[in-house]
């Protein structure tokens, strides 16, 4: 299964376990309960820096690693969710141009499982509503991966939820890749909508929300065209722990904003 279907509020669900006469009792303390909210046109694209599995795993003594495949589950949770509350677009920050320069087994890990979900992508498109899209420079990658990437994202091109997955991903990069690609185009000068046109998410609106797990306050290099004018969410919940609670707060907050695009 590309998105996990079992649990749609599987937050809470997560910490409960059940008592001798079967009712769920809670192992912490409730979390403060937010209403679950369905989108609208003001809210249809978020993205995700997916942060934190680092140190989820390494709180738990375990190394990072295991943090990863947990990381892995969540985005498949959380895309679930995300596709359940009327989002038309969804973005996620897996690996980025930069990640390469962890350690070996670590970068083969976060490796393993995109190839491992790629293959479930590959054999079970057909399950889900989820038009698959791989942003970043994916050059990089073997050409039999390269070659399944395009196939599912053509074959999957018909499904009204698009999930953007960034791997070898920068936002630098995309520019001048853009650019790069412009002048082979042989533009003498060029507009802001050619840039747009010609950067991985072409087509795709921009992220009306972006999402930063993990307690870090800084973009690291993601989005960076078409954040403009995202609002920006950040949240100290390690990103294995994010829950469908943690979207609908994202979300509430989102709408508590006014946005003004320049304006008054
Ligand atoms: C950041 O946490 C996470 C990454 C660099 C990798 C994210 C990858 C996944 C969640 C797997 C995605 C899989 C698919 C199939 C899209 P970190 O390692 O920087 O955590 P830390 O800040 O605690 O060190």
């Amino acid at each position: 299964m590309l998105f996990d279907r079992s649990i749609f509020k599987y937050g809470g669900f997560d910490k409960t376990r059940r008592s001798r006469n079967g009712r769920r009792t809670m192992l912490f303390k409730k979390k403060k309960k937010v209403e679950k909210v369905q989108v609208d046109d003001r809210l249809q694209h978020i993205a995700f820096i997916m942060d934190g599995n680092g140190r989820w795993a390494q709180k738990r003594g375990m190394p990072r690693e295991f943090g990863h495949s947990h990381g892995a589950a969540t985005f498949k949770k959380v895309g679930r969710y995300c596709e359940s509350i009327g989002l038309k677009y969804m973005t996620v920050y897996a690996f980025s141009t930069e990640n390469w320069k962890r350690p070996q087994k670590e970068v083969d890990t976060i490796m393993k499982i995109f190839d491992d979900y790629i293959e479930e992508c590959f054999l079970e498109m057909e399950d889900d509503n989820v038009h698959f899209r791989f942003i970043g420079n994916l050059n990089i990658f073997p050409q039999s991966l390269q070659e399944k990437m395009a196939k599912i994202d053509r074959e999957t091109s018909h499904k009204p939820f698009i999930l953007n997955i960034a791997v070898n991903y920068g936002g630098r990069e995309e520019i001048t890749h853009a650019c790069n690609e412009l002048i082979r185009q042989g533009k003498k000068e060029v507009t802001e909508d050619d840039i747009s046109a010609n950067i991985y998410t072409a087509g795709c609106p921009d992220p009306d929300l972006i999402v930063r797990t993990g307690g870090d306050l800084r973009t690291s290099n993601f989005l960076l065209w078409q954040s403009a004018y995202a609002e920006y969410y950040f949240t100290d919940v390690l990103w294995p722990d994010y829950s469908s609670d943690d979207v609908d707060e994202a979300v509430a907050a989102f709408y508590s904003r006014k946005r003004r695009y320049g304006g008054v």
